[in-house]
């Protein structure tokens, strides 16, 4: 009687858990974000492809990142990567979806270390 409670609370917790992470998916992992160096180079620097992938179980929109002393060579399509003072909107904030990657492009040296500030979760 005893065990089939604990393996109840057991199945419990575990929803509970798998629910907080599709939920509230906090921010930190939200997004992976990783960047590799092209064989391109802009005005005499490196050029970078960013990916930005949504590792949450619900659609992100107005996905932003803080672009605090980000400098590019290239002009990306604004519609992907649109920069305003210290923040840049991804996707003119449409929805990423669960798993979908944004791709842009950047160059400058050294790499900047891109960071989600915010989104909005669209779980429904
Ligand atoms: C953005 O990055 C800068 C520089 O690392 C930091 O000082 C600032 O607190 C960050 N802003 C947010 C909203 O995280
Ligand atoms: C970029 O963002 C600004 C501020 O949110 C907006 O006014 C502008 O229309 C956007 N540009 C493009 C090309 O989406």
């Amino acid at each position: 009687m005893a065990s089939i409670f604990k393996l109840l609370s057991v199945v419990l917790f575990l929803g509970l858990v798998f629910q907080g992470v599709a939920a509230n998916c906090p921010i930190e992992g939200r997004f992976s974000i990783s960047q590799s160096q092209t064989p391109d180079w802009a005005h005499g620097m490196p050029q970078w492809k960013v990916k930005v992938t949504n590792k949450c179980a619900c659609a992100q929109s107005q996905v932003k990142l803080n672009c605090s002393g980000f400098q590019t060579n290239f002009v990306e399509n604004p519609s992907i990567l649109n920069i305003s003072g210290n923040v840049c909107l991804l996707k003119n904030g449409l929805p990423i979806g669960i798993g979908e990657t944004v791709e842009f492009l950047y160059a400058w040296l050294p790499k900047f270390p891109f960071q989600p500030i915010s989104s909005i979760g669209d779980c429904n």
